[in-house]
């Protein structure tokens, strides 16, 4: 464990401006009041999930915010967010006359939360933030800000531009893209993930991993982007099983806190085959994100492998392991029985025959473009099948 020099909660601290604003370290959730009074932000919304108000957090958050704001706590977004749900927290946002947004939780809460801010500020309907739609919209701008605060270490959403929201007509999952939903500020307070569950934990932290590992592997030439993802591919290694296991440990906490950032940092790349067919499989049959891809993750790599054998032996080098694709795969493989991911998509409730199905939603997933290897419906219903 010599490559990582810091091992205690004080070293595990910073203020970073890249990506964004992000107040890193234990204990700094105690930072919320000054800094919405920094912003200006009198009257903020929380928007946060249903899941999370069975825990203390948010009544945690919403006394903190009190100290200086009338805040108002909304927990309507569900694991996987609705356009409804967006809709509901605008509305909710507008009869509190709010000025901001508190974005908390997990990649729901976060997700819905920034889209909330978004829609509050530009009106009309949602899904012309929609990618591809999204590519001709950028010039509006919401003004709302938001402040970001992770629950999770997992899907990084509180340092990216970005949301995955549910449009249940179709049913699909769509990325909603704009510029100003990247938080101004971002509180990323290991101690909030402390109490977070071995499973949520495992999966969650396994989202890091597939968002550092897709990165690295998208073929575009963004060597900044590849830096990040790689030493995030190795802290996720390192430190996801002692966080599952041990998950009162800050400073593994901290470690994988810092590794989903560090995913959603470098995925500005694009991501592949695991996300796009994760996206279908979640908007169909309502697995949890993490967990699916998870449980993708090593057939997409043995999919991709003619196209990807030379940064996966370099990633294995850096990693102190035999320089070879196979090498990787195997560690992958043993991280997954460390922290107890399923072997089969069948084992989390996909049905071989919806596997048409999904390959054909995965396809113009904005995510299926980026993958190393080419893919149509043949291509992606094989890895469905590999996997089952
Ligand atoms: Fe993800």
């Amino acid at each position: 464990m010599t490559f990582w020099q810091f091992n205690s909660a004080a070293e595990l601290r910073g203020d970073w401006f890249f990506p964004t604003e992000t107040r890193f370290g234990g204990g700094r959730i105690s930072e919320l009041a000054g800094i919405l009074d920094q912003h200006g932000i009198k009257r903020p919304l929380i928007v946060t999930d249903r899941g999370l108000k069975s825990t203390p957090i948010p009544e945690c958050i919403l006394s903190l915010a009190k100290a200086s704001t009338t805040a108002l706590l909304w927990a309507g977004a569900d694991q996987n967010p609705t356009g409804q749900q967006v809709t509901e927290g605008v509305t909710a946002f507008h009869d509190h006359k709010a000025d901001g947004v508190i974005a908390l939780g997990g990649g729901s809460g976060l997700d819905c939360g920034k889209s909330v801010a978004l829609l509050a500020g530009c009106g009309g309907d949602l899904w012309r933030f929609a990618y591809p739609r999204s590519l001709e919209t950028q010039a509006e701008r919401s003004s709302v800000p938001i402040i970001a605060i992770p629950t999770t270490a997992g899907t990084g959403a509180e340092v990216e531009a970005s949301g995955i929201i549910t449009d249940t007509s179709k049913p699909v999952k769509a990325g909603i893209v704009n510029l100003s939903m990247m938080p101004r500020v971002v509180i990323a307070d290991p101690e909030l993930t402390l109490s977070l569950p071995q499973n949520l934990t495992a999966w969650t932290g396994m989202d890091a991993l597939s968002h550092n590992l897709e990165a690295v592997l998208v073929k575009q030439f963004h060597p900044m982007a590849d830096a990040i993802g790689a030493v995030g591919v190795r802290m996720c290694h390192d430190w996801l099983p002692r966080a599952v296991n041990h998950g009162d440990d800050i400073v593994a906490r901290s470690y994988m806190m810092a590794a989903a950032i560090m995913g959603a940092t470098s995925f500005v790349k694009g991501l592949g085959a695991m996300h796009a067919l994760s996206h279908a499989i979640g908007a169909l049959v309502g697995t949890q994100h993490g967990l699916t891809n998870a449980v993708l993750m090593p057939y997409v790599l043995q999919f991709n492998r003619t196209a990807i054998e030379t940064p996966v032996a370099a990633l294995a080098r850096y990693m102190e392991l035999e320089p070879s694709f196979d090498a990787y795969l195997s560690a992958v493989l043993d991280l997954s029985e460390r922290v107890g991911i399923p072997k089969r998509i069948t084992d989390i409730g996909v049905a071989r025959q919806d596997f048409e199905r999904l390959a054909v939603m995965a396809l113009p997933d904005f995510n299926a473009g980026c993958n190393p290897r080419a893919l149509d419906v043949a291509g992606l219903v094989s890895i469905l099948e590999s996997a089952s």
